[in-house]
């Protein structure tokens, strides 16, 4: 037992150990990938939300709601062409260092909520990820289910900036990530129900927890320690349980990896 200060040190003495913490989950939203250039969605000021006004829009959400994008899906369209990932982002610091939990046998499982695709940019093999909102590789129509060819709705998006349109119903057709009013994807309750039994540690890096069921996940594992690496205190931190890494998750990473002795491969790992 830890007593009431944890500190970096006992995460470190929990790696270290090798027993304590060696099914490592994760859960991930935007801060970790505002590093790379991409703003998150609910920092005042520079989140995505804050930043729509030219999309006339009656609430910033709407641009990923169903039942908005069935009757204006313009907006949605327009982003997605700026939002579609590239090769522009190179993964941060933050994922380098969940690679290299996973290289080292570590990772249970990456819950992550971005659509970015640096998860996949970054080397975390397929199967140690889930991709809780979903992701734009395919596509499907929002009425009827039928998925679209992914090639034709990107060029439709990217190029023509219009709505792509179902061959069988007529309905608008959307990469497959997941809108308000929308349920996940199969996979992430399917791995969530035997995740959370089997962990031994939880890393929360760089998500507000606003959204459900995602924001549920800290509450559900049964691991008796839960680490948060976020600019701000966005869950009940448990005096003796619970350890508070503030500020930027790509430093808290760097400084755990220093005293980890990983510094360097985390480096080379990022440079890849
Ligand atoms: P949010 O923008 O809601 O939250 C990002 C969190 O990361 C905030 O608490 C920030 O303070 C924190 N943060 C920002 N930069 C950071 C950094 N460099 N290091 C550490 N923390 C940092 O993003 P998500 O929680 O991911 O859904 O949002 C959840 C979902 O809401 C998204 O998946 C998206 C959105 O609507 C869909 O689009 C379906």
């Amino acid at each position: 037992d830890f007593g009431s200060d944890l500190d970096i040190r006992n995460l470190v003495d929990w790696i270290q150990s090798g027993n304590k913490a060696k099914k490592i989950m994760v859960l991930s939203g935007a801060g970790v990938s505002v590093a790379a250039g991409i703003p998150d969605f609910r920092t005042p000021g520079t989140g995505l939300y804050d930043n729509l006004q030219k999309y006339n829009l009656p609430y910033p959400q709407a641009v990923f709601d169903v039942s908005f994008y069935r009757s204006q899906p313009q907006p949605f369209v327009t982003l997605a062409k700026e939002l579609w990932p590239g090769l522009t982002h190179s993964p941060t610091l933050t994922h380098s260092f969940l690679k290299m939990l996973s290289d080292k046998g570590l990772l249970l499982r990456l819950y992550s909520q971005n659509i970015d695709g640096l998860e996949y940019l970054a080397g975390i093999p397929d199967e140690k990820l889930v991709e809780c909102h979903g992701h734009f590789r395919s596509a499907s129509c929002i009425e009827c289910g039928t998925t679209a060819d992914p090639e034709s709705v990107k060029n439709t998006i990217i190029k023509d900036v219009t709505v792509p349109k179902c061959d069988k119903c007529g309905g608008n057709v959307k990469p497959d990530i997941v809108f308000f009013g929308e349920s996940l994807p199969d996979r992430f309750h399917q791995m969530l129900r035997t995740d959370v039994e089997e962990a031994d540690l939880l890393l929360v890096m760089g998500t507000s927890l606003q959204v459900a069921p995602v924001s549920m996940i800290p509450d559900m594992v049964r691991c008796e320690h839960r680490v948060l690496f976020n600019r701000e205190p966005v869950m009940k931190i448990r005096t003796g349980k619970d350890l508070f890494l503030p500020g930027n998750c790509d430093d808290q990473v760097m400084e755990l990896c220093s005293i980890l002795g990983w510094k360097q491969d985390l480096l080379e790992e990022n440079a890849k």
